[in-house]
This record gives structure tokens, sequence and C-alpha cells, in this order.
């Protein structure tokens, strides 16, 4: 397996490129489902859960090609097979995605639970219950989600106690082909829901409410081909960002969306760090020293549950008692025991995370336990002194296009070495 290696305590200087959006790519490519013809889709980050996700369709029966490095055509006209097997669910969640398209088009699926992940516990009974709304039959029978509809799937309205990205994403895709009218409340209102929302009106569908909590889906009875360009990613953008807050540094990211992280700015600013946005751009400029700040997850507009891990490791560089609440994920906090081994204080209390900044942290041998977590320990390795070694970090291919490359562009010293 491979390792990242970084000789920590150097300041950032230079411009990135961000890629487009992991989050934004997997729902329009699963989107490609609904209806045949060939697509095409800008701006594709490349990454293991794209590559997943495209795996995944070809067992479907859909081909793609890759028109140049970030360029995806699609083509969907043959889709015979309606099953999602365990092989791929387990290594990517979102393969839950197929699951409204198929029923759409086929009127059955057969998608495998998803088990637990090193994140929590992670359920999917929205995504079963909003389907059995528009009329899907659903068993769950070996650990398979099987569902069935007779006669096409028809509108109704749907509540979700909390909001869930996929499952807002999962209801559309269902509810755009059905007969009437579907209201989707208390939906998840994260700019990739807009993506999606942008790619499914491009194919002729009609959705009202995009960027709102309440979506108003018309269904229509046929869909088109579309062509779409995927949003910036905005967790990798803010995780540069934090990584420059950490590390120190004059760094300007580039093909990226500020509006999409308003709650990250404000932290930012709370805690030192300049930040200049343009229209696609942002400079952010950290020199001196660093101020404790409080955070709490929230689904979009708060602060994200997918900066919580990268964010504390900047905490632990402050001076000062800094405070997390995780409110999305229960177990979101496997990163603790690593950074401990970097000398931070941190205690965890239930959803709570109190981190005593030390204004420091050492290299040490530490592990990726999942995608998020893995770059909480990149920015930690950034700004610690000496040799952080990060093992297990094929996690960090499944969302993050050439963090060692990016990186290394604006003068960190961090390198990959082949597993033996
Ligand atoms: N929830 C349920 N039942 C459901 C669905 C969700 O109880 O059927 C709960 C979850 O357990 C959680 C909350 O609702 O407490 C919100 O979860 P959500 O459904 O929004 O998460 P998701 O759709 O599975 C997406 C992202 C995650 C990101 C979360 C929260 C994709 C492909 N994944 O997951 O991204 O953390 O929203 O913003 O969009 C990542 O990229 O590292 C990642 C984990």
């Amino acid at each position: 397996m491979d390792k990242i290696l970084i000789e920590g305590g150097r300041s950032l200087q230079g411009e990135i490129k961000i890629s487009g959006a992991k989050n934004g790519a997997l729902p329009i490519i699963a989107a490609t489902l609904l209806c045949p013809g060939t697509h095409t889709i800008y701006n594709v980050p490349e990454l293991r859960d794209i590559r997943t996700i495209l795996q995944l369709l070809v067992t479907l029966g859909a081909t793609w090609e890759r028109i140049d490095k970030h360029t995806l055509k699609i083509n969907s006209d043959n889709i015979t097979e309606y099953e999602a097997s365990y092989e791929l669910v387990k290594t990517m969640r979102a393969s839950v995605l197929v699951l409204g398209p198929l029923l759409s088009r086929l009127g059955r699926a057969r998608v495998s639970l998803p088990g637990g992940c090193a994140i929590g516990a992670r359920p999917i009974d929205f995504h079963m219950q909003g389907l059995q709304k528009l009329g899907a039959q659903i068993e769950l029978e070996q650990g398979y989600v099987d569902a069935k509809v007779f006669g096409g799937l028809r509108g109704n309205t749907i509540y979700f106690d909390i909001p869930s990205v996929t499952g807002t994403e999962n209801m559309l895709m269902a509810a755009v082909l059905a007969e009437g009218t579907t209201i989707i409340k208390n939906a998840a209102k994260e700019p990739e829901i807009a993506n999606l929302i942008d790619m499914l009106s491009g194919m002729g569908a009609k959705i009202e409410g995009r960027d709102t909590d309440r979506l108003i889906v018309q269904g229509v009875k046929s869909l088109k081909p579309a062509e779409i360009a995927i949003i910036p990613d905005r967790i990798e953008t803010g995780t540069l960002l934090i990584a420059v807050g950490a590390a120190g540094g004059d760094v300007t990211l580039t093909n990226c969306n500020p509006a999409h992280l308003p709650s990250l700015f404000e932290k930012l600013r709370n805690c030192g760090i300049y930040l200049e946005a343009g229209e696609r751009s942002i400079r952010v400029i950290r020199s001196g020293p660093l101020k404790n700040i409080d955070i709490k997850t929230m689904p979009y507009p708060g602060f994200p549950t997918d900066l919580q891990a990268q964010i504390m490791a900047l905490m632990t560089m402050t001076e000062g008692l800094s405070v997390i609440h995780e409110n999305i994920f229960e177990n979101r906090f496997m990163h603790v025991a690593e950074l401990r081994r970097m000398g931070a204080d941190i205690m965890v209390d239930g959803g709570k995370a109190i981190v005593k900044g030390l204004g420091k942290l050492d290299g040490a041998q530490v592990m990726a336990t999942d995608l998020r977590a893995s770059a909480s320990l990149v920015i930690a390795g950034l700004a610690a002194r000496g040799l952080t070694e990060i093992s297990r970090v094929y996690h960090l291919d499944r969302g993050y296009d050439d963090l060692v490359g990016k990186l290394s562009a604006v003068g960190a010293k961090i390198w990959r070495e082949p597993g033996k």
C-alpha cells in the first residue's frame, strides 16, 4: 500500500487549480441512466470514486469514453441490468444513487444495502421510504434492497426528518419521470444538488425551488441527453484553504466558487487568516499566529461535516481552546487518535471534541481511516515539525484529484512512496 511522506514546516506559495466536485459528479453520472442517448459531462475530476461509479454503470449496460482529461461522454442506450452488487457498494456508498434512476427507467432496481462505515451507521431508510411514497414496492433480501414498480412511479409529497444529500438526489431522479407532482420537503440545499437540478433541467425535467428546501418536480413523459459542467469541489477548496492556514503562506486557488463556502470563510477569518474572494478565485494568506475558533457541523449552508477533520488539524495549531460539535455523523472522530500521535491535545465527549491548541505538532507515523481524515493528516503533516508518514492513503485517492502534486507545486515537501 502506498504511503505519503511530508517534511513539514514549510510555508506554501503559488497557485492551485481546483478540480470538479466529487459529490457533484457522482449523482450527475448516475442521472445519465435516466434516458437513452449520449450525455457529455465537463470538469470531471480524476478520482477512484468516479472510476467506481463508471464501473457500476458499465455493469448496467452503459458505455463511456473520456474525450479529454476532464470530459466524459456516457452512452446509456442499452441499460438492461438493474443490480448494484455488494462488491461495488461496499467500496463506495454513493452507488446507492443508481436506485432512483434505475427504478424510473426500468421499473426495477436491486442495490446492495451499504453497511456501516468509518464515519457512522449511515442508514438509507429515507431513500427507501421516499421511493415507497412514489409507489415502489421494496423488500430487503439477502443484504439487498429490491425495489419494483408496476405501472410507473407516481408523484407524492416526501418529507425528510433530516435533510439528506443523496436522499434528495435519489428522490429528484425518481420523480422527474413520475406521473404528476412530487414535493420534497426539508430537502438538502447543498450546491451539488443545484448542479444535479441543472443537469436534470437540461434533460427536460421540470423542477422548481432550486437552492431551497422545498423542491417541486412536475413529472414529464420523457427526457433527452444533456451537457453539464461539474461545479468546483468546495471540499477540496476548503481543504486547501485550511492547509495554507495551518502551514502558513500566500496561495491563490483558481477555478473555484467562493460563494459555496460561507461558513468556512467566517471561521477562517475569525482564526486570523486573510481571505480575498474573486469571482472564481480565492487568495489566502496566513503569516501571524492563529486564534482559537468553535464550529458546529450543519447541513448547507452551515459548516460542512466534510471539513470537520481538516479544521481540527488547524485548531491544534492555534493557541487556546476550540470546540467542535459534530452533528451529522456520530462517529466522525477517527482522526483524533492519529492527531494525538502527532502531539495534539484533543478530548472527545460524545459528538463534541475539545481541542487545546498548543501552536505546534510533531511529525509521526499515522494511518488514514477515511477520506476526509486522510486530508486532515496531510494538513497536520504540512504544519508539523519533522517527518510525517501517512499509510492507507488509498482513502485519499477516492476523493482528491492529485493532492500531492498540487501541494508540491506550491512548495510543500510531500511525496508518495509506492507500497511494497
Ligand atoms: N440519514 C438517515 N437516513 C437516510 C439518509 C441519511 O438517517 O436514509 C442521516 C445520516 O445518517 C446523517 C444525515 O442524515 O446523519 C445526513 O446524511 P446525508 O444523507 O446527507 O449523507 P449522504 O448523502 O450519505 C453526502 C456526501 C457525504 C457528506 C454528507 C453530508 C455524497 C456522495 N456524499 O452523504 O460526503 O458527508 O452528504 O454532507 O454526496 C465525503 O465526500 O467524504 C462524504 C462522506
